[in-house]
């Protein structure tokens, strides 16, 4: 099993959502950064679960405690290491889940994978929640970006069949993103928010799920960060997308849309203004040659509907390998997109940091 990533930011995450606790240890942080642990704590918080009645009922606090590597709130160098004590399981609602796969959860793909030695409770080590630690560290690595004029930020852009507006992809304010910050469900047309909670009330009443999409952009990125083929921008940022639990997709700017167009459609024309060169339009979402270009990062990712449901669905029992019917009980999100934004942002951090430092 690998849970580490990064070559100069190292992540090493851990934990099971219904054991001790979960977390994270970060490796490659300069000495003597002033941290801001109530930011740190407030991005948390935007994640958590049980604060309305759009995510799980679970209520945890994801209050991180620190063990290492920060002292008298400056980082040292050394590793830094944090946990989040899990408080409100409650594993006897997944009892029948040792044997029985539910489908479109990792239950079945990782009994294969591990032998069936694997802690099933809450989904364990596949659960959503073990991207609270995902969290913190790009809470952390905002704030070291935050000192090189790097914001990041991101919207829903749909839940089912609702769209929010796109970003203008070739001028993204930081006013805009601070603002989307401040709202429960961060959507650029204020008018769809009711539109949106109402989607996802409707099938949380009927004991099912749903997805979506969310956009996220990364402005002040200078021209020049990145390479090509392996380690490309595009690369590191999918890495960790595909590393969040329910992402089944990522496209960058204009993504597959960009495939319907000719060149001279697609292609992002450059000019010069007071000595800057930037570019007409922004197809690329900022990143050509796998390196930036100076304009707005930006990426969408999808979003499966959350896999378990309370609605009756067919599965098999691994144990008697017979053919049986399954109503998933417990606390699930009905969506995950509105949880997701702050981990969806939370990577890109953690990837822009990782490019800058290689
Ligand atoms: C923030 C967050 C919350 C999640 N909450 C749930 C949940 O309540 N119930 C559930 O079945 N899956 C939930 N998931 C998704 C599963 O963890 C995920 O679908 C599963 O591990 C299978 O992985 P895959 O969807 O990447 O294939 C959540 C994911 C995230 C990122």
């Amino acid at each position: 099993m690998s849970g580490t990533w990064g070559n100069k930011i190292e992540l090493s995450i851990f934990g099971e959502s219904h054991g001790k606790a979960i977390g994270i240890v970060i490796n490659g942080i300069k000495p003597g950064f002033e941290i801001d642990m109530d930011k740190i704590e407030k991005e948390m918080e935007r994640r958590a679960p049980g604060r309305n009645k759009m995510s799980t009922q679970r209520k945890e606090g994801d209050k991180p405690k620190i063990l290492s590597g920060i002292f008298e709130g400056k980082t040292t160098g050394a590793p830094i290491s944090m946990i989040i004590e899990n408080s409100d399981t409650r594993s006897k609602d997944y009892s029948k889940l040792k044997d029985l796969m539910r489908p479109g959860h990792a239950d079945y793909a990782g009994n294969r994978r591990y032998g069936g030695f694997n802690d099933y409770r809450g989904g364990g080590h596949f659960s959503g929640r073990i991207t609270a630690p995902l969290v913190f560290a790009g809470a952390l690595a905002k704030q070291l970006l935050e000192e090189k004029g790097i914001k990041i930020g991101a919207h829903i852009s749909s839940v089912g069949k609702v769209k929010d507006d796109s970003f203008n992809r070739i001028n993204i304010s930081e006013s805009l993103l601070e603002h989307l910050l401040k709202k429960e469900l961060p959507l650029i047309k204020d008018e769809k928010i009711e539109e949106v909670k109402k989607e996802i009330e409707k099938v949380r009443l009927k004991g099912n799920s749903i997805g979506g999409t969310i956009e996220c952009a990364i402005i002040g990125v200078k021209a020049g960060i990145g390479s090509p083929f392996f380690d490309s921008l595009e690369s590191k940022i999918a890495s960790l997308a595909f590393s969040v639990p329910a992402v089944k997709g990522i496209e960058f700017g204009l993504g597959f849309e960009i495939s319907e167009m000719t060149g001279a459609e697609a292609n992002d024309e450059y000019y010069v203004e007071n000595g800057e060169i930037k570019a007409y339009s922004n197809n690329n979402g900022g990143i050509t040659g796998g390196i930036s270009n100076g304009m707005p990062i930006t990426y969408k990712v999808a979003i499966k509907p959350t896999p378990s449901i309370s609605i009756e669905q067919r599965t098999v029992n691994i144990s008697t390998m017979e053919n049986e019917k399954l109503v998933i009980e417990g606390r699930h999100d009905p969506c995950i997109v509105q949880r997701a934004v702050v981990v969806i942002e939370a990577i890109a951090a953690i990837a822009i940091l990782e490019a800058i430092e290689s």
